[in-house]
């Protein structure tokens, strides 16, 4: 079972309209699941949403591909604006992950459809000092993202002043792929290596199986997809992956 305080923290959170500038310690210093929006079913997608923050979902994940970076191309602010009304309306993040190989240049759509926060690829940003303070400069949290084939030192080096860092423990790309077990050392090296203020976010692959070895080795946003979506009742699928996680370590 979730801890008490979690689930009275998550019943009391005031509504906000501006979260982006909270950082993510401060929001929320618990583990979270985060469900990937990608992996839903379009054609129900607030009920679905509805059900998962019933569920006690927090956090929100939103991939946005160019067919660039990534050779697919996703969802973008159109869908962020329709849904962030409610979102916001929980108090819930709306947290997008920019596949895309310009990523600044959709930093303000993201905010002005309300996002809370962009996650950038350290592979496609030459500078990125400049788009975290980019990022903070238009209310919104930031990350940075590495690709499995990435040295860890690259996000290590980009992540100053950022909120998170996402490992990516698939290719990124679509939802439903293995979660690549070599992200559990990169994972635990990156926490030894960040701040203790920045989160540490794991995306792909992540399943009943996989949650808690990711836990374990230091991340605290898990982002899943399809084993949350990919269920008939995807509120008990992240209830159960909410559960498993908020378990303590394993002696
Ligand atoms: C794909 C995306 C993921 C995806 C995860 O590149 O970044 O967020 O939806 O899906 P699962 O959890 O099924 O691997
Ligand atoms: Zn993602």
């Amino acid at each position: 079972m979730r801890s008490p305080q979690a689930t009275a923290a998550g019943a009391t959170r005031k509504l906000s309209t501006s979260l982006g500038r909270m950082s993510w310690a401060e929001w929320a210093d618990a583990i979270e699941i985060e469900p990937s929006i990608y992996a839903s079913d379009f054609s129900r997608l607030g009920k679905q949403l509805e059900g998962l923050h019933s569920a006690g979902a927090k956090v929100f994940h939103f991939d946005v591909g160019d067919g660039h970076f990534i050779p697919e191309i996703t969802i973008g602010p159109i869908v962020a604006a329709s849904i962030a009304p409610l979102t916001r309306g929980w108090g819930a993040r709306l947290d997008c992950h920019l596949m895309v190989s310009e990523p600044e240049k959709h930093f303000e759509a993201i905010a002005k459809a309300g996002g809370d926060s962009v996650t950038f690829h350290v592979e496609v940003c030459a500078e990125p000092a400049r788009a975290v303070a980019h990022a903070h400069s238009l209310g919104l949290g930031v990350g940075v993202a590495l690709n499995p084939e990435t040295p860890i030192e690259d996000a290590v080096a980009a992540a100053g002043g950022a909120d998170l860092v996402l490992c990516m423990s698939i290719h990124p790309g679509y939802s439903g792929q293995a979660f690549m077990p070599e992200a559990l050392d990169r994972i635990a090296r990156l926490r030894e290596a960040l701040p203790a203020g920045v989160r540490l976010q794991v995306d792909g692959g992540i399943n009943a199986e996989t949650a808690r070895a990711a836990r374990d080795a230091g991340a605290d946003l898990l982002v899943a997809g399809s084993a949350i979506f990919w269920n008939d009742d995807p509120g008990t699928a992240y209830s159960k992956l909410a559960d498993l996680v908020t378990e303590p370590a394993r002696a």
